[in-house]
């Protein structure tokens, strides 16, 4: 699907935009894990998210939505049933991850397949510390899907470093550790997104240089009323839109502000951005406000090493950013991005040089500087939701320009142009 746009005057109004996708797979996963009756406001409308309920639907919940709240009807510890044919997780990665740690678990056998990018993405990352804690996994023989969960002898608690700074690991083995009596822990020594432990409130151990996080049975999820924030990944391309465009002013209300997930807005304040927060409160332990956007000018910066998997999803957006900010757009460090829905580093580099500027790559990173040479660009998805919505938004800010493949913003926002047209003017 080809999509087109047009040169704006400004960006105006307010948005409100759908619930966070990590924290809405993570709603849906802890209401089927828990006894009874959950609910759940402003669910995630992503692919990604539905791909996450049929799974569970597979595995015998029930799970019905009106207008804006979701009901889940949970199993209870041990009590999902064997599924009748392989769970797909579409697209998700987040979906297949965390599934299988909560599968390792279980007294029966399942498969967890996925589409033809999820099919290529590395699951050696789970696989590994699963099978220390005496999950039976067998994979395809690149440690890809599909991967079948048979049910282990006995699951027994690890003590876990991470050497990839990765939230969907870290999530899998807490999640397969609250199947366990004693704890496992996790030691993470570059801070990913900590959804996982803020929902199940575990018990966290910050250090200087690192954080431990424990998981037991005792904090197996109960039933609950989720409130979810709106996605702080999702606004960052109307934050960088509203930003860049002459004469703007915009609000995002209700979005979620937890600091492992606004790397992006740090990096763009570094670059010159100032950002008004208003109505600031905690909502299930994360914090969320009213995010008011005024446009003005950005120069590139070192991007920090630390806040690299902060801004992981937000590295296509920033990339545009920093093609419309004083000097050269860096990044390095950041090899995770070719693991990603596509190779990010490719996708962005590609896209950059149709318009004829200077794009180095390297494996970790890229560089992005010179004149924009050529106009009315289509640009290449790569079936990837960031990178298409980070192009759509890039095409506006050169008043035209067109993206190919765009129809995979599903993926995490079905509604972005709707959101886009209710505030450009
Ligand atoms: C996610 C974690 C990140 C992120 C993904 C969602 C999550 O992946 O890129 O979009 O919900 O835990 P990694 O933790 O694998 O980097």
């Amino acid at each position: 699907m080809l999509q087109s746009f047009n040169k704006i005057n400004k960006v105006e109004g307010e948005l409100l935009l759908p619930g966070d996708k990590s924290i809405s797979h993570r709603a849906v996963m802890f209401s089927a894990m828990a006894k009874g009756v959950s609910t759940i406001e402003n669910l995630s409308n992503a692919e990604d998210v539905n791909s996450t309920i049929s799974c569970f639907r597979q595995l015998g919940c029930e799970i019905t939505k009106t207008e804006n709240l979701v009901r889940v009807v949970g199993k209870g510890y041990k009590g999902f049933t064997k599924p009748t044919e392989a769970l797909n997780a579409g697209n998700s990665g987040t979906t297949a991850r965390l599934l299988s740690g909560i599968l390792a678990a279980q007294d029966f056998d399942s498969t967890i397949i996925g589409d033809n990018s999820l099919s290529q993405r590395p699951m050696k990352r789970v696989i590994e510390p699963l099978s220390k804690m005496g999950a039976k996994i067998k994979s395809s023989d690149a440690l890809t899907l599909p991967m079948t969960i048979h049910p282990p002898k006995r699951l027994h608690p690890i003590d876990f470093e991470m050497n990839v700074p990765s939230a969907q690991v870290k999530s899998a083995v807490l999640l397969a550790g609250l199947h366990g009596d004693t704890s496992t822990s996790v030691i993470e020594f570059v801070p990913t997104r900590n959804h996982t432990e803020l929902l199940l409130d575990l018990k966290t151990i910050s250090d200087t240089d690192k954080r431990v996080i424990f998981a037991s049975i005792e904090d197996y999820p109960q039933n609950a009323e989720y409130v979810v924030p709106s996605d702080i990944s999702t606004a960052s391309f109307f934050i960088v839109l509203a930003l860049l465009t002459k004469d703007s002013n915009l609000k995002i209300k209700n979005v979620g502000l937890n600091p492992t997930r606004t790397g992006v807005m740090e990096v763009l304040k570094l670059m010159g951005a100032k950002f008004r927060i208003e109505n600031k409160r905690q909502v299930m332990g994360e914090m969320i406000g009213d995010l008011v956007i005024s446009n003005g000018s950005l120069t590139n910066v070192k991007i920090p090493a630390h806040l690299i998997p902060n801004i992981i999803d937000e590295v296509p957006i920033l990339s545009v950013a920093g093609l419309f900010a004083e000097g050269k757009f860096e990044i390095e460090g950041a090899g995770e991005l070719r693991f990603k829905e596509t190779d990010r580093i490719k996708a962005i580099c590609n896209n950059m040089k149709l318009l004829g500027l200077d794009v180095e790559e390297s494996g970790d990173g890229f560089s992005i500087s010179g004149q924009v040479k050529n106009k009315n660009v289509t640009f290449k998805s790569y079936d990837d939701h960031r990178i298409a919505m980070a192009f759509s938004i890039l095409s506006i800010l050169l008043e035209g320009g067109t993206v190919e493949g765009f129809g995979c913003c599903n993926i995490s926002n079905p509604d972005f142009l709707s959101q886009l047209n209710s505030i450009v003017r």
